[in-house]
């Protein structure tokens, strides 16, 4: 795994100076505290790259023996030359075909899924992906709605064969386009909160206790949860059904916000670094996000 986070603070101070909001409404209602905005200079992709080759590095893997990037994000530098094709070259990776996957904020657990049928059937020994946004770009800064969420930043990993037991024991994808109207993007970010807590609360539990219902297992021998760091009231609500204890559960959202597709990444990657997540930890990562979408993952830790 790997992450990048530009270094730009805004704080929830910052933001009782530019719009109608305080510190203690951002953090009561959100849990946030804090994200990281990047610069006018750093796009997605750079903070793509800067992750990946972090993820590469900790993964001891060349970038001529991936065959495949896959980069989940909503807020690509252009439409096309794709973000993934941009850091193929950046990375020097001329053996990996290059794709963008669009699910928003469940993008990163689409991902690592389609990466896993690539490397399961044999066509790939490693897949790269990235999670990763920029939504400082689609923000309107004057509604403080949405102003007060979002997040820059990047995550990645490489999926790749591991020891018989361990790696990816199950999986859920799913999707409600009936729901798409209330998350979307036309010029900038529009939401309708109270619609999308209600729908993140129900699927974010049902999702993590169907995926550890699918790899055979009882939510008693799941050791770690990862959620999409939307909201703390949606994350706990989510331990809460797997009845997990607070330190369990992987926190980033107070730092960083929701950084969308690269919100999962980034929290496991500090988690590892940590010591949060170790050897042969049954891990749940659970997302969900504009679509509607959700994915939840179920992996036994370790190579
Ligand atoms: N500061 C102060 N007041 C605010 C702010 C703000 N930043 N934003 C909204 N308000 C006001 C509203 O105008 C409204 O006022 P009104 O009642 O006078 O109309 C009131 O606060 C709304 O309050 P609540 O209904 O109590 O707010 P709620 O508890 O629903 O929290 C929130 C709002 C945080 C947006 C919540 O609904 C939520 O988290 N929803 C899910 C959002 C989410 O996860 N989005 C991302 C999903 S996927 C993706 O990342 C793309």
């Amino acid at each position: 795994m790997g992450k990048y986070v530009p270094p730009t603070v805004l704080t929830n101070e910052d933001l009782e100076k530019r719009i109608d909001t305080s510190d203690e409404w951002i953090r009561s209602r959100t849990g946030i505290e804090e994200r990281r905005i990047a610069d006018n200079e750093t796009n997605t992709s750079d903070m793509a790259y800067e992750a990946a080759k972090e993820a590469l590095e900790s993964a001891n893997i060349r970038p001529d023996q991936l065959g495949l990037i896959l980069v989940a994000t909503v807020t690509p530098d252009y439409t096309f030359p794709s973000v993934s094709t941009m850091i193929q070259e950046r990375l020097g990776a001329k053996n990996a075909a290059a794709m963008d996957v669009s699910a928003a904020c469940a993008g990163f657990i689409y991902g690592v899924v389609t990466a896993k049928q690539f490397v399961e059937s044999g066509a790939y020994e490693y897949v790269l992906v990235v999670g990763v946004e920029k939504l400082s770009k689609i923000v309107d800064w004057e509604d403080r709605n949405t102003a007060v969420l979002f997040g820059d930043g990047a995550g990645a990993t490489v999926v790749g064969k591991v020891s018989e037991g361990r790696g990816i024991l199950s999986f859920e994808l799913g999707a409600d386009g009936s729901g798409g109207k209330h998350l979307c993007h036309k010029e900038f970010i529009e939401m309708n909160g109270r619609e999308v807590f209600k729908f993140a609360v129900r699927q974010m539990g049902e999702s993590a206790l169907s995926v550890a219902e699918k790899a055979g297992l009882s939510k008693d021998d799941v050791d770690y949860l990862v959620p999409h760091q939307a909201n703390i009231r949606i994350m706990e609500a989510s331990r809460e059904r797997l009845g997990l204890p607070v330190e369990k559960m992987s926190k980033s959202v107070h730092k960083y916000g929701n950084t969308s597709a690269a919100s999962i990444p980034i929290s496991l990657t500090d988690d590892l670094a940590e010591g949060r997540v170790k050897d042969d930890d049954v891990v749940v990562l659970v997302g969900f996000g504009g679509g509607l979408t959700w994915g939840a993952l179920c992996i036994k830790w370790g190579k």
